[in-house]
């Protein structure tokens, strides 16, 4: 999607649809809206006394414009209170709008934000009432207002219909086309609105700036969705392995593919010992992001990239098990913060790290009661087949630890269903070995609309993971299956500061947003962006 920022008042000029927020605790109409209920004879003002328009959160009103100046439809849709505004309500607010022009068929939308010219202006708040839409603004802050705007505009267009036949599918011309330009208007929520030059009130610096950084990460995590939605047959971990190179020579990152060779050389028994019941090679994907000093050490973000998860010897149930090609979003959703990174140019080194696989069946696929010996030298005993992604994970953080020394390494999987029963869709579990970078974590999450909620590390669960034959068992019983996943992985990270994230219940699903639709979400690819731009400073 095309994005652009104007500092201009967005009734000069034609547009096909403006989108107006309207809070429920603004008690009289302005900037914007009073502009609006001019232009339609006070309809506004009547439909507000008819309690029909109150700002209540998801309410939407669409009208009509006459003249030929100015946008000719106005949806205006209510969000809540001003007062309870977060980044979320203005991501919300750009996915609403963009809903809005596929409801009509249309492929371009404005959406104007009162407040964000006044906002600005500063030093003007002694001398009159601040209103409700510049509060929201001064607390969510005007650059973080437009990043959000920007990401919910560019989010919400994304679909994924790269496998359908045209002409052969019979939703063809049910199905809107993609909206594919957004405007984001600042406009003061008190001044009048500019004059016929349609300049109006100086937009503050950093504004344009603010629309980039909000691209950037949606065109990350649509990469993510992209590659998440992808079916199995087509999201191998070759092809994984291709899109990062595609990234490596866009973005010029380093990278590195390590395939089954590489593999034996490392002594990655523990990734292996889950691509052998596979007839697709497994790969090692790494791509490193050099805008920081040339000896500082990186951070690094490390993925699951379980192409299908049939559950091995250990087979999961017919039912459902199509969503198992999901099992590579934490992968997908690291190439998509490098994706994100490198449009940014972040003056840090960060390293991507994905390993990649399918867990299949075949005469050679490991098997219940095996031994494998890790990278790390320690051996497991394999309990079941199903709890691949700690194995795979295992050898990526311990490659990952001794070839870069990262001061942190966030990872993120979707590794235990006992996440998804203890925190449902909402939150992601948040574990680690070090509370300073889970904090960060946990407000990287928290400012890019993606939560995650920490699970304790404790000692004595790591009891359960004991094994009679091998250092460790690759399961640690139904009690607490997230925390005793979490143990295992710990165990291959040494003492470097380390975060991970389990995903297994707000990668992909069916809680769709304004700005995210059923299916691939993309998730954490914001978190992990936010939390490495906060490492920056
Ligand atoms: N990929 C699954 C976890 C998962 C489950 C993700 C549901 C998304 C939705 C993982 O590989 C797995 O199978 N985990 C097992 C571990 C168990 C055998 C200890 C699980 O959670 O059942
Ligand atoms: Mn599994
Ligand atoms: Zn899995």
């Amino acid at each position: 999607m095309d994005l652009e920022f104007r500092a201009s008042d967005p009734f000069v000029g034609p547009t096909d649809l403006l989108a107006l927020p309207l809070y429920s605790d603004s008690e009289d109409l302005r900037g914007p809206l009073q502009e609006l209920d001019a232009r339609l004879e006070g309809a506004l003002d009547r439909a507000r006394r008819a309690g029909d328009l109150r700002g209540r959160e998801e309410e939407a009103s669409l009208f009509y414009l006459p003249g030929d100046d100015g946008p000719s439809r106005v949806v205006v849709l209510g969000c809540g209170s001003a007062s309870d505004a977060d980044g979320e309500t203005f991501r919300k607010l750009g996915g609403r709008a963009v809903r809005q022009a596929e409801k009509l068929f249309l492929t371009e939308v404005a959406v104007c934000v009162p407040g964000l010219a006044a906002s600005s202006s500063g030093g003007e708040e002694g001398r009159r009432e601040v209103s409700p839409e510049e509060q929201a603004v001064h607390r969510v802050g005007p650059d973080r207002v437009v990043q959000a705007v920007a990401e919910g505009l560019a989010l919400a267009a994304w679909d994924f219909r790269e496998l359908f036949t045209e002409g052969a599918d019979q939703t063809d011309d049910e199905r809107p086309p993609l909206v594919t330009r957004g405007r984001i208007h600042a406009a003061s929520a008190t001044d009048e609105p500019g004059g016929p030059d349609g300049a109006g009130p100086a937009a503050p610096q950093g504004l344009e700036e603010a629309i980039r950084v909000g691209e950037a990460l949606a065109a990350g995590q649509n990469l993510a969705r992209n590659l998440q939605a992808r079916p199995g047959n087509v999201a191998t971990p070759t092809h994984l392995a291709d899109v990062a190179l595609e990234l490596a020579e866009e973005h010029g990152f380093g990278s590195r593919i390590l395939g089954p060779g590489e593999m034996e050389e490392e002594n990655m028994g523990a990734l292996l010992s889950v691509a052998r019941g596979s007839d697709q090679e497994p790969r090692l994907i790494v791509l490193e992001h050099r805008g920081g000093d040339e000896d500082a050490p990186p951070v690094a973000l490390v993925g699951k990239g379980l192409t299908f998860d049939s559950g091995g010897i250990s087979l999961k149930p017919a039912k459902g098990m199509e969503s198992m090609k999901y099992d590579m979003s934490g992968g997908a959703a690291v190439l998509g913060a490098m994706k994100a990174i490198g449009l940014l140019g972040l003056p840090m080194n960060v390293v991507g790290v994905v390993p990649s696989s399918e867990n299949l069946i075949n005469g050679s696929a490991t098997k219940p009661g095996d031994v494998i010996r890790t990278r790390e030298g320690k051996t497991v005993e394999i309990i079941n087949t199903d709890a691949e992604g700690r194995l795979i994970l295992a050898d990526a953080l311990s490659y990952t630890r001794d070839r870069y020394d990262p001061s942190a390494m966030v990872d993120c999987a979707t590794l235990t269903g006992a996440c998804v029963v203890a925190l449902g869709h909402h939150a992601a579990a948040l574990l680690g070995n070090d509370d300073e970078l889970q904090d960060e974590v946990r407000e990287a999450g928290d400012l890019a609309g993606e939560r995650c909620w920490p699970l304790p590390l404790w000692k004595p669960y790591r009891k359960q993971l004991k094994s009679e034959v091998a250092d460790l068992k690759n399961v640690g019983g139904r009690p607490a299956g997230s925390i005793t996943a979490g143990w295992f992985l710990s165990e291959f990270v040494g003492g470097t500061p380390w975060a991970h994230l389990d995903i297994a219940g707000t990668a992909y699903g069916d809680t769709e947003l304004p700005y995210r639709r059923n299916g691939a979400f993309g998730f954490p690819t914001r978190l992990l962006v936010e939390w490495v731009r906060g490492r920056v400073a």
